[in-house]
């Protein structure tokens, strides 16, 4: 269904107040080759009614001959920003960027985050970015359940499919993701809704079960069978299964690189308003799949690197896969029981 630019300008309105863009603040805009017309037009909008000094710049698109797929979360490699400090310096003098491109995970933009400059991204399609605007209600949520998440020093998953698995924890810091950008040097994504951290190196042991319907990301394709990955001491050591495990090792393969089977980012979803049937909706390129990373009781893993958390893999491979149906509990208290969040006050 189509937005309104009234509409999409009223998302980016209040998405803009809770990141509390004041008068005079300097917003740049980062766009690319596939950003979305009518959510620049928005962005813009919204910008400058909120009294912000707004600039746009706009890069062109790298890695198109090393990716397989135009997705922009499918390879994490050298960014627009590679080699370019005059961009890099605009963007550090910017409060705020709104990146409309996909900088993705990088050491370009580690380094403008530590300057201070708040980056929030969103590049997933108009009405899936009104449907998601977030709420200080989303945050105050993904924020409690952090604290739990910070304390804990195991993570233990299982399934009816099958999954049992345990990431030992303490090493990295929790992240929280809740779709805008409260404080200066903070990254978010819109939309988004959950919390992660990662498993100590060599700290993931088990089995874990992608069953029939589980979504895997980049491909967003439902699983029509169960992908078997036996994970060893932070790696995944097999991926069985039929078809879809075939297309899943097949893939990870061309990238010929270890660290592609590691373990990566682990949690859980808490946004109600993202959904795990909404990818069966869009063509492949219309989305990048944010709702199936987000949506509520979600047990989201991840292969690849782990240097977005400060750990010292990277790679340019990395996969998303969040499961269904799974019982998360940390250092024994179910926080997802059978893909239900579990909360205080909860039986
Ligand atoms: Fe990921």
């Amino acid at each position: 269904m189509p937005v309104s630019d009234h509409q999409l300008t009223q998302a980016w309105e209040e998405v803009l107040r809770l990141s509390r863009v004041k008068p005079g603040h300097i917003v740049t805009i980062l766009t690319g080759a596939s950003t979305h017309p009518q959510t620049l037009r928005a962005a813009t909008l919204a910008a400058q009614a909120a009294g912000a000094v707004v600039s746009r710049i706009d890069l062109p698109p790298v890695n198109a001959h090393r990716a397989l797929s135009r997705d922009p979360l499918a390879y994490l490699g050298e960014t627009p920003l590679t080699g370019n400090p005059a961009a890099i310096a605009a963007l550090k003098a910017s409060d705020l960027v709104l990146d409309l491109m996909t900088l993705l995970f990088s050491p370009e933009q580690i380094d403008i985050l530590e300057s201070g400059t708040k980056i929030l991204l969103a590049v997933e399609p108009p009405e899936i970015l009104v449907r998601t605007v977030p709420t200080e209600a989303d945050r105050a949520r993904v924020l409690k359940a952090s604290e739990k998440l910070k304390k804990a020093r195991q993570m233990r998953v299982v399934s009816e499919a099958g999954t049992d698995v345990t990431f030992d924890l303490g090493t990295f810091p929790t992240i929280c993701e809740y779709g805008f950008v409260d404080e200066p040097g903070r990254w978010d994504h819109w939309p988004s809704g959950f919390l992660f951290t990662f498993a100590n190196e060599g700290g993931s042991n088990g089995t874990i079960v992608v069953d029939t319907g589980d979504i895997v990301l980049p491909q967003k394709s439902y699983a029509t069978a169960p992908i078997r990955l036996t994970i060893e001491r932070g790696y995944a050591k097999a991926i069985e299964g039929g078809i879809d495990a075939q297309l899943l090792a097949e893939y990870m393969a061309t990238f010929n690189d270890p660290e592609a089977y590691a373990i990566s980012h682990i949690g859980w979803g808490l946004q109600p308003r993202c959904h795990w049937s909404t990818l069966a909706l869009y063509d492949k390129e219309q989305t990048i799949g944010m709702d199936a990373r987000a949506y509520e009781g979600n047990f989201l893993f991840s292969l690849g690197p782990n240097n977005e958390a400060g750990g010292s893999r990277t790679t340019a491979c990395h996969i998303d896969i969040p499961l269904r149906k799974c019982t998360v509990s940390l250092d024994g208290e179910v926080v997802v029981r059978s893909g239900t969040v579990v909360e205080r006050g909860d039986a």
